[in-house]
């Protein structure tokens, strides 16, 4: 079965990148020239999804507008003759087809999903985290776990990666078996564990394919200590009734959500690109370090 929805949770406020994203949603810093969500839903486009569900909140209209037409402006380009910048301009909002939808209050990432349910039925679907920002030179992570979902018989999967011990209490992190070639069964899962009560190392990274049976979970989840409906929880459940899968996927990954990780992805996408690559190289060397 194809999975044609991807659903990003775009309704988080930026506190992290204050005071860039006072007025601006924290998904349109770009990253070299492109907004951060525009990588993330190359990817899933990459991945065979053409349904993309974003669950915004208040300040997040600039990412409708990116992804929308723009008349006056491919106007102007079509005017200027510039044909390569209409072009891509016109790209963005023939992507895919988009649907919007909000989460009135900041309830976690579970409370987000729920908001969907109606929207993806009774179909699987990716779900992506436009903070993880993830470069890979082979197949982007989303088809990599579109591979594994194929593999295990439409199983849901989660991706995963090792972190520092220190950096465990960050993340949802998972207890599984290894199956070889980076994959795992998951035995268990807990959303931001302290560093002694972590199963292991292995740190959920927002990228999910999800089945329908989620929502069932979901509303069956408790609200944690901090009002919040977590994913982790409601997976943690579902997978005492069927099978889900972790893979420990191919690529490097950016947190892009925080300063120092978005630096760092500013300067390797950089120094990645074609056209400023050499350029950007040689002014670095001049940098006295
Ligand atoms: C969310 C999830 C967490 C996961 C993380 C990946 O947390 O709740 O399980 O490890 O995304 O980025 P957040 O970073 O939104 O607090």
């Amino acid at each position: 079965m194809r999975i044609r929805k991807a659903v990003f949770p775009v309704a988080g406020l930026g506190t992290r990148f204050l005071p860039a994203t006072k007025a601006t949603p924290k998904e349109m810093l770009s990253l070299v020239d492109k907004p951060l969500i525009q990588y993330v839903v190359e990817e899933a486009m990459a991945a065979g999804m053409n349904e993309i569900v974003m669950i915004t909140g208040r300040n997040k209209n600039a990412i409708e507008d990116h992804f929308d037409r723009s008349v006056e402006l491919e106007h102007i380009l079509e005017k200027k003759g510039n044909m390569e910048l209409l072009e891509m301009v016109r790209s963005i909002s023939e992507m895919c087809d988009f649907i919007y939808t909000r989460q009135k209050e900041p309830k976690g990432l579970g409370h987000a999903v729920l908001r969907v349910k109606d929207v993806t039925d009774e179909e699987p679907f990716g779900v992506l985290l436009g903070d993880d920002i993830i470069y890979t030179e082979g197949s982007p992570v989303m088809t990599q776990l579109v591979d594994v979902f194929h593999k295990t018989g439409g199983s849901p999967v989660v991706a995963v990666e090792r972190v520092p011990m220190e950096a465990v209490s960050s993340y949802g992190v998972i207890d599984g078996e290894p199956l070889g070639n980076g994959l795992y069964l998951i035995k268990s899962m807990v959303e931001k564990p302290p560093r002694d009560k972590a199963p292991s190392n292995m740190a959920i990274i927002g990228r999910y394919i999800l089945t329908p049976d989620i929502y069932r979970h979901l509303e069956n989840t408790p609200f944690d200590a901090k009002g919040e409906l977590q994913l982790t929880g409601a997976i943690n459940s579902l997978l005492k009734e069927r099978k889900v899968y972790a893979l420990e996927f191919k690529g490097k990954r950016y947190d892009a959500g925080d300063k120092l990780g978005f630096l760092k992805a500013t300067v390797e996408f950089a120094l990645r690109r074609p056209d400023l690559g050499d350029s950007f190289l040689q002014y670095l060397k001049t940098l006295k370090l």
